[in-house]
């Protein structure tokens, strides 16, 4: 099994990186620093891609099947499934679906909406890709749903960031994650296709978002 990487407060940053990663002019205040360099990233990318080709040949797979949570999972999704061709995997098949307990900004709705056609995940092994996991809710749903309601043969979870201490205590114990990049600190992040109400998902790298700024921002629209 892949170990998750401990990402501390001050972030991690390669030295490959170092100096290219100045926060730009027109992104400070918005965001306070760079918490996952692209290098770390990309590393993370190839040991998660081994584990995932590992565990798919002891299973005999011929095919990885995997749905890919919009929006915010699609990079990841890309840059997992090319790591996986890259290390000589089985052939990767791309599902999507929408999936979010969160409305618009930086609070969770409590509510999971799942939307998307799914016709190749019947009596199929699943592999779901997830930027990051919070409360634990979107996961547990999404699981459930394609268990019980596509009939899924059987479900795994990768997801790229695990803020672990945010999990909602019933599913502390009950929500596996299979496959995880880094587990992160209780902070807002965005980049690598992450958002924050819309912003950053097209940084290459993982950011610590400003809080304080954008909740200043919505309350003065
Ligand atoms: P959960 O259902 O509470 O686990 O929420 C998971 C979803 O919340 C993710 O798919 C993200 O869309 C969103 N989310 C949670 N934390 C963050 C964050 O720090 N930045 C951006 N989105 C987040």
């Amino acid at each position: 099994m892949t170990k998750p990487t401990i990402v501390p407060a001050g972030g991690l940053i390669h030295s490959k990186d170092a100096g290219e990663l100045a926060i730009r002019e027109d992104l400070k205040g918005k965001i306070s620093r760079v918490l996952i360099s692209p290098t770390i990233l990309q590393e993370k990318i190839h040991d998660l891609a081994e584990g995932i080709i590992r565990d798919a040949k002891k299973n005999g797979a011929m095919e990885i099947q995997v749905v890919v949570v919009l929006k915010g999972a699609a990079p990841f999704a890309n840059m997992l499934g090319q790591e996986i061709f890259r290390c000589g995997g089985p052939p990767v098949r791309f599902n999507y679906i929408k999936a979010s307990s969160y409305s618009a900004g930086l609070v969770s709705s409590g509510e999971v909406k799942i939307e998307g056609h799914l016709p190749f995940v019947r009596h199929k092994d699943i592999l779901i890709v997830e930027d990051i996991v919070d409360t634990g809710l979107t996961l547990s749903r999404l699981k459930k749903y394609l268990i019980e309601e596509r009939r899924a043969s059987s479900v795994k979870i990768c997801a790229l960031l695990d803020k672990s201490a945010r999990r909602l205590p019933a599913l502390r114990k009950g929500l596996r994650i299979d496959y995880v990049g880094f587990k992160i600190p209780d902070m807002f992040v965005a980049g690598c296709g992450i958002d924050c109400a819309e912003n950053f998902r097209e940084i290459p790298y993982v950011v610590a978002v400003n809080e304080d700024y954008f909740r200043k921002g919505r309350k003065e629209k």
